[in-house]
Parts: C-alpha cells; structure tokens; sequence
C-alpha cells in the first residue's frame, strides 16, 4: 500500500498544490514501482486548518483537489491499471465548518447539539475534565461563549470531536462510507479510530497521561463502534477494507482493535515509525509486531508516513533506507509506503517563514520532485520547499538509473508479487548474532531468508542464510558474497 499525501504528490492545475488530476498523469510510476493500491490523505471538502484532517463534507471532494468528477476519473484510471483506492476518512472529528457542528454550535436547542460533545463549565468556570489537546499546549475543551458550554477538540478548535455514543452520528458516518463504496473506492484508512467510542463519562486522566490525551483512551465502546462498521464494510459488494490509525503504543493493545476477525482488518503498529537505526530496538520491535500480530491476526510494517520525520532522514543514510526497503518488503505484514521513500527523500528544512502545519510535520511533506528542471516537474512554486538534492533525486532521473532508490525498491516489490512466500510465508527470527537481523519465511517448498547488517562493518553471512541470492540492497550485486557490507540487506532463496 502507498500512501499519497495528496497536496505534495503532483500538481496537474499549476496552482502550487498537488491535485487528483496530476495523480493520474503520475500512474504510470505507480504502475512501475508495482504497488497493489494507494491510500489518499484526506481529499474531501475542507478549510485546511489541518490539511484536510478536518472535513467539512464527508461526501465531496475539496475543488483544491479537482472535485468529485476528478476523483471519478482518477479511480476509474487507477483501476484499469490494477490499483486499488483506499480514502482517508476521519470519523473522529469534523471541521468547526462542518453544517453539522455550525447547527449543532447554534443554540442548545439545537437538534445537532448532541451530535458533538458539549458539556457545561466545571464548578470553578474551566474545562469539563483534565484533557489536553494534541498539537497545542492546552485544554481539549473550548467555550463556546453564546451558548455558555464547552466542547470538547482532542486535536485543534476547528476539528469539533463528534458524539459517536449518539445513534443518528454513528449511522450518519455509516452512511459516508456507503457513499464511496458505492462509488467503487476499495478502502478506507480510518484517522484516530481508538478515540471514536470515548463515551458519556469522560473522566480525568491521571496527571501523568494528560499531555497523552490521544494516546491514552482506549474504550471498550469503541470495539462496539467498529464491529458494526465492519458490518456495513462487508455489505458492500466490493468487501471494502479498513486499516486503522490506533495510536496506542503499549504491547498487545493495538491487535485488540482487530478484535475476532470482525473490527479492523488491519492497524498500524507505530513503533516501527519511531524505532532507530539498531539491530537490537529493530530486532524487539518486528518480534513484538510479529508475536502480537500471529495469526489469525496480520501485521502492517510502515517506516514513514505524514506525521512523522521520514525514515531515509531517521536513519541517517542512504544505504540504510535501501535496507529497510529491503526489511520492510520482504516482512510478514503488509508494508506502507510513503510516496516519495521510492525515491530515497530526506525532509526538506523549513525556514521559519515557511512552516505552515500546527504541528511542525511540513518536512516530510515535501512535494515529490518529478524532473530535474528547475521547477522539478511542478509549474508554479509548490506549497512548501523541496527536499534536499531534488534534482539529483527526481523521479525521472531515477527511472533512468539501474542503481537508483527507485529501481532498488521495483526489485522486492517485483519478488514479493511473484512469490507467495514473501506474501504469505511463514515468519520465524532468525539467531544472527549481535549486529544482523534475520528472519526466515517458508510457504510450502519454498523458503526465503532476509538478513540486514546494521553495523558499520563487514559481517560474515550467517549459514542460515546460503542459497541463491534474490535481491540485495547494495547496488550492481548480483551473487551471494561471504560478507555482507555494512548496512546491506540481501533476501536469499533457500529452499531445498
Ligand atoms: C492523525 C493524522 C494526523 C492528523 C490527526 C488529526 O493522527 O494522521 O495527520 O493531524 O490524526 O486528525
């Protein structure tokens, strides 16, 4: 799966911002890299104080985007290319311009008031309960001063939490997904998915947990909430799927969100996105993932996404991003990838002036540079600065070049297509020593070995690892060596 930030993918209007119509003039990379669907970051209608992460109309696509009949085109053209189209749908909050949340902020009486979370001032005049809000430094409530009440934003003020325990909310969000399933879409990511069943209590978190607000509720309602919204995702006639963001990060909390097969098919597991360069955090981390997500469960591996600073910038090296490619595609789980780490990008910097996200996370946002011109492919100045090195890294430069990030990351995707075993092998960790991780996948007859060296010395390939070299990470190798060089990931074929 490959995720599109959709503002920094292509620009088909020339307005500076990406757009659906400079999606489907790009499918061809797509199509090359050999990925299976695309996840859009949100595309609906929506005042951007979160870049569409606060949405004003579940049902139509932003103008900014090219509109509904862009969208229709771009689906339609992704899936005669064979790919399949997940939407970002954020059922957690809307935006504060939402007709929804206008009504429902308008008097009391309101027949929307209990659509959103409203609640009178505490005794002493402040906010209802202790919460804090994610990306400012304050209160999740605000008073609404007309109407003498607060409501409650787990994120900014503009992005109002919708009353999920009310059942005209609950089946009015069924119906958003019914809108683009009808409409043929695939998927759906579902943002902050563990917060919808927050509740009626809303009790004070323990001092410690308040500046974690987001990441501290975790409410058995909400697997309620997801069983029936698995059922109208298994109404449709494609078996729409969702993945969800469950942020929550401690051991075997994530998993409870697929709960028996009937809630999430699939969850991020967000300690791969934070964990360092290290044989020994990234050998915990996958054994953890892996133990947590055995079957009948499935795991995601994601390294990089929209929210946090870029893996190929994280691990500080090129040649350690061509191994995570390496790692990541060849993992028992379904790898997420982030439009633009096919290309190897690091973060652009921001000057001061520029940053636009309330949260700080402009850098791996970057638009993605397409040629080595001066305007990499983008024909007004784009919404935020390029990454460093963006001609050298173009798309099109890259496609030319054997030895490139992006023909580096074509070759796993290419395997993990062609043998089941990369897709639905069995996982088992390899004892490599101190500075290799390994692991061995079996699907009937065949067997596969990935080993990565993380250290900045050669190492002796392990003998769990002979066989016939698949694929490597270091550029121009094309047989099995006696050592791996420093940073190399290979994935061998070891069967009998
Ligand atoms: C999720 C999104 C993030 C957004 C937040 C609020 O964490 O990934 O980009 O700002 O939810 O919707």
């Amino acid at each position: 799966m490959y995720q599109i930030y959709p503002r920094s993918f292509a620009d088909g209007n020339g307005d500076g911002v990406g757009d659906l119509v400079g999606m489907r003039e790009r499918i061809d990379h797509l199509v090359d890299l050999g990925v299976d669907a695309v996840w859009l970051s949100p595309i609906f209608v929506s005042p951007m104080a979160d870049f569409g992460y606060d949405v004003a109309d579940y049902c139509r696509v932003d103008p900014l985007f090219g509109g509904d009949e862009a969208f229709g085109t771009l689906l339609t053209a992704l899936h005669e290319r064979g790919i399949r189209v997940v939407l970002d749908w954020v059922p957690n909050h809307s935006s504060d311009q939402h007709p929804w949340f206008v009504e429902s902020r308008s008097s009391r009486s309101s027949p929307k008031r209990d659509w959103y979370v409203w609640r009178d001032p505490a005794p002493d005049g402040g906010p209802p309960n202790n919460w804090l809000a994610q990306f400012l430094d304050r209160p999740a409530w605000t008073l609404d001063e007309a109407t003498g009440q607060y409501y409650l934003h787990l994120f900014l003020d503009r992005q109002p939490d919708l009353d999920w325990s009310n059942p005209d909310v609950e089946a009015a969000m069924h119906e958003t997904l019914r809108h683009w399933m009808e409409r043929g879409v695939d998927g759906f990511r579902a943002d902050v998915v563990h917060l919808i069943g927050k509740g009626r209590e809303l009790r004070d978190l323990p001092e410690e947990l308040r500046g974690m607000t987001v990441v501290a509720i975790d409410e058995p309602f909400t697997h309620e909430l997801l069983r029936r919204i698995r059922s109208v995702l298994d109404a449709s006639p494609q078996q729409a799927m969702m993945v969800g963001e469950v942020y929550l990060l401690q051991p075997g909390q994530v998993v409870r969100y697929l709960g028996a097969g009937d809630e999430l098919q699939l969850a991020f597991d967000f300690r791969t996105v934070h964990v360092p360069w290290s044989a020994d955090a990234l050998r915990r981390v996958i054994a953890a993932n892996q133990a947590e997500f055995a079957e009948p469960a499935w795991p995601t591996f994601v390294l990089s996404n929209h929210d946090q600073p870029r893996h190929r910038t994280r691990f500080g090296s090129n040649a350690r991003a061509r191994a995570a490619a390496v790692m990541s595609l060849t993992m028992r789980a379904t790898p997420f990838l982030f439009a633009g780490e096919e290309l190897g990008l690091e973060d652009a910097v921001i000057p001061a002036a520029r940053v636009v996200d309330p949260d700080g996370r402009d850098g791996c946002r970057a638009p993605l540079p397409w040629t080595d011109a001066p305007d990499h492919g983008w024909p007004a100045d784009a919404w935020l600065p390029f990454p460093p090195d963006a001609g050298r890294l173009a798309a099109d430069v890259q496609r030319r070049d054997p030895t490139s990030m992006f023909s580096l990351y074509r070759s796993p995707l290419r395997l993990r297509r062609e043998r089941a075993v990369l897709r639905r092998g069995s996982f088992e960790l390899l004892d490599t020593g101190a500075e290799l991780i390994g692991w061995r996948r079996v699907h009937g007859a065949d067997a596969t070995v990935t080993v990565v060296n993380l250290s900045d010395e050669p190492v002796d390939l392990p003998a769990a690892a002979a066989g016939v070299l698949l694929a490597s990470s270091v550029a121009g190798r094309d047989r099995l060596e006696q050592q791996l060089a420093p940073d190399e990931a290979i994935v061998v074929d070891v069967a009998a």
